[in-house]
Formats: C-alpha cells, sequence, structure tokens
C-alpha cells in the first residue's frame, strides 16, 4: 500500500482502480540480484495476489540447460526466485507477451512492467496501463488496484505529436529503427504514425518495444488509429537518411556474430513461422549459435515450425531471452539480431558488440551456403 499511493502522491492520482491484471517484471536473477530478499520478505508476511498475475522472462530456461550458463547456483537462485513469486500466485508465463496467451480486454486497467508488454498493450489492444516498474506492478497484484494517474485517464492518452513516415518499412527491424530514432526525440509525448505500411500486429510488437527503449513513450497510434483531424499537432518526419543513422546506430561491430537471435519481444506464431520457411533445409554453421526465443504457449502452438527450427540446427528457447540470460558466460562476444531492443540494450546489459540487421540478412548469416 505504501508503495501504491507514495507513487499516486507523486503523480497526482486521486484515488486507487481495481485492476484487470498484473505482469510483473524483474524476474532474471541476472536483472534483480539481490532483491531477492525484498520478495522473500513479502512472501513470509503471506502476500498472495489477488488479481490474475503473470511473470515476465527468467535468466534460464530449465528444459535446454545444454544452452545455458553452468553455474549451479545461478539456476538455484533462479528457481528459488521463480517460487517466490509461485507462492505469491503469480502464473510462470515467463514471457514478455503475456497477450499471446491471453489478451487483456478493452478498456481494461492493468498494472503491467516490462516497457514492450505495456506498449502494445495501450497501443495495440487498446488496453490501460502505465509503465510500471517491478516493485510497483507487484504492489498492485497484491492490492488488486492501482493509482489512477498517467494513461489511465482519457485526457492523458490523447496524440499530441504526429510522425509522417518518409521510409520504406519493408521488415520488422526498419520498424524497430524507427522506434529507436522517434523514441529519441520524442520526450513523454504520444505519437501517431502516418505513412506506416499497414499495421500488422508484429510489425507494431517491433516499433513499440523500440520506441519504449530509447525513449519513455508508453501509447502510440499506427495510421488507422490517428485522429481525423492533426493539424493542431506538432509534426516531424522520418526520411531513409533518419532510418539508415537509427540501423548504423545498432551495431557496434562488422565482426562475424557468434550468436543469431531472434525474439525480442518474444516471437509471434506468425515470428516463428516465417523464421522456419526461410531456413527450412538449410543447417546453421557449425560454429555458430541460432536461438528463437518466445513463450512456452506459442512454441507449442507453432510446434511444426520448432522441428524446421531445430532440424536446421537452431535451438528455440523459452521462459527466457538474450538480455536477461548471460551471454558472456556462455562464450558470446558478437550478437547478431533483427530486433532493434535487443541491439540497444545488449551492449550495455550484456557487454557484447551487436549487428543489427534484417530477417533475412540474419538467417543468411546463420547459415552455410
Ligand atoms: Fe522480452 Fe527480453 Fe526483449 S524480456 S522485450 S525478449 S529484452
Amino acid at each position: 500500500m505504501k508503495i501504491l499511493v507514495k507513487l499516486g502522491d507523486l503523480f497526482g492520482a486521486e484515488r486507487l482502480i481495481p485492476i484487470e491484471s498484473a505482469h510483473i517484471s524483474g524476474v532474471s536473477y541476472k536483472t534483480i540480484g539481490d532483491a531477492v530478499e525484498f520478495l522473500e520478505a513479502l512472501a513470509e508476511a503471506g502476500a498472495k495476489s489477488k488479481v490474475r498475475s503473470t511473470m515476465n522472462p527468467a535468466g534460464i530456461d530449465y528444459s535446454n540447460l545444454e544452452e545455458m550458463v553452468r553455474l549451479p547456483e545461478l539456476h538455484e537462485r533462479q528457481m528459488r526466485i521463480i517460487e517466490i513469486y509461485k507462492g505469491m500466485g503469480i502464473t510462470p508465463i515467463l514471457t514478455c507477451t503475456p497477450y499471446y496467451i491471453r489478451k487483456p480486454r478493452e478498456n481494461a486497467h492493468l498494472a503491467w512492467a516490462e516497457s514492450s508488454t505495456v506498449i502494445y498493450a495501450n497501443s495495440v489492444l487498446h488496453s490501460w496501463t502505465n509503465r510500471e516498474g517491478g516493485p510497483s506492478a507487484l504492489a498492485a497484484a497484491l492490492i488488486g488496484k492501482t493509482p489512477n494517474y498517467g494513461v489511465h485517464n482519457p485526457e492523458n492518452r490523447q496524440a499530441n505529436i504526429l510522425v509522417k513516415v518518409e521510409a520504406d518499412l519493408r521488415d520488422y527491424a526498419d520498424f524497430g529503427a524507427l522506434g529507436i530514432h522517434v523514441g529519441k526525440i520524442l520526450r513523454d509525448e504520444t505519437p501517431c504514425f502516418e505513412g506506416l505500411p499497414g499495421s500488422e500486429e508484429t510489425c507494431l510488437k517491433h516499433l513499440g518495444a523500440a520506441l519504449a527503449s530509447s525513449g519513455m513513450t508508453s501509447l502510440f497510434y499506427p495510421c488507422v488509429s490517428c485522429p481525423k483531424s492533426s493539424d493542431h499537432l506538432e509534426k516531424i518526419s522520418v526520411d531513409p537518411d533518419d532510418l539508415k543513422e537509427a540501423f548504423e546506430s545498432l551495431s557496434t561491430t562488422n565482426e562475424s556474430p557468434d550468436m543469431i537471435y531472434f525474439g525480442c519481444p518474444h516471437c509471434s506464431f506468425e515470428e516463428l513461422r516465417q523464421i522456419a520457411l526461410k531456413i527450412r533445409g538449410r543447417r546453421v554453421k557449425d560454429d555458430v549459435k541460432l536461438w528463437v526465443c518466445t513463450s512456452r504457449h506459442v512454441r507449442r502452438r507453432a510446434e511444426d515450425y520448432v522441428r524446421v527450427i531445430e532440424a536446421a540446427g537452431g535451438k528455440v528457447i523459452s521462459d527466457t531471452c538474450a538480455v536477461v540470460t548471460w551471454l558472456k558466460e556462455i562464450g558470446i562476444d558478437v550478437l547478431m539480431t533483427n530486433s532493434a531492443k535487443t541491439a540497444y540494450y545488449a551492449p550495455t546489459m550484456n557487454k557484447v558488440e551487436t549487428v543489427f540487421r534484417s530477417l533475412d540478412q540474419c538467417i543468411e548469416a546463420a547459415c552455410k551456403e
């Protein structure tokens, strides 16, 4: 209650409002470290979630241990964190795409952490959630309520800047580069994008995840839902040079990668399908790891595609991702990805070099002739 009241006071909320669900970040031992003592104290005091609550990815995929860091003490500590959350009634879906398992209702109030999940919920699913941190999402789960400020109020959900896209977007990576560029320019404005080539949900997922990485945005409008009259809005435009510059900023080296990575945010069924179709009949190079991260739920649904990817020598990993697991410790120095969010964070979070490329270029780099 103290966390929620303090937050409400800080942002001028008048009351707490009930939430439909909470999504908790701060699950990977790599990212929360010794904050586990705080969780233990809550659990010992009998904390229990009041609403449907789910967990973001952890640091280990226990069903693919041969791919993971080989330090038993990290495995044990990670498992302890998951057990504590489970004891509080939080479901271990261990994914940042909980909406592929169950979509929240339109206009439902939520308390979700994980910025890519938040921006997708607000912009694509039309649910209402502030960008919670791990502790405030957990507090909201335990109380079943959140303070009524920010995008829980309709007046704060208006678009206030028009982004004219004058560059060609052909690949998920292009949407990610656009998000990184615009996120850096915006403060906490809500952008409306004009000129997007359609509104395929996976493209919007990559755009949103990137926007929320380089900036503080938690809501955007794709062209189809832009306000009818945008004359009063501030305007910016994005041209091909801007996109090229964003692309270049996301690569720190030209060296050959030792890991090719798809799945930030966790892959959709459609992404697994595309990867499988492109890799069918090919073979991953012996000195390269190919990781495709997704939720266990999507993995099960797409098992035919999983089989194709694994037959080619790739690994379909669940419950974790490249950013929240230990990469250096498994020998990765150079990571190639089509995810702008991973390329943005991995140099600092994982201390690896990055190469940011399209899906096709990543597949080419992963496979033998
Ligand atoms: Fe998800 Fe990991 Fe990216 S939690 S959004 S795959 S950094």
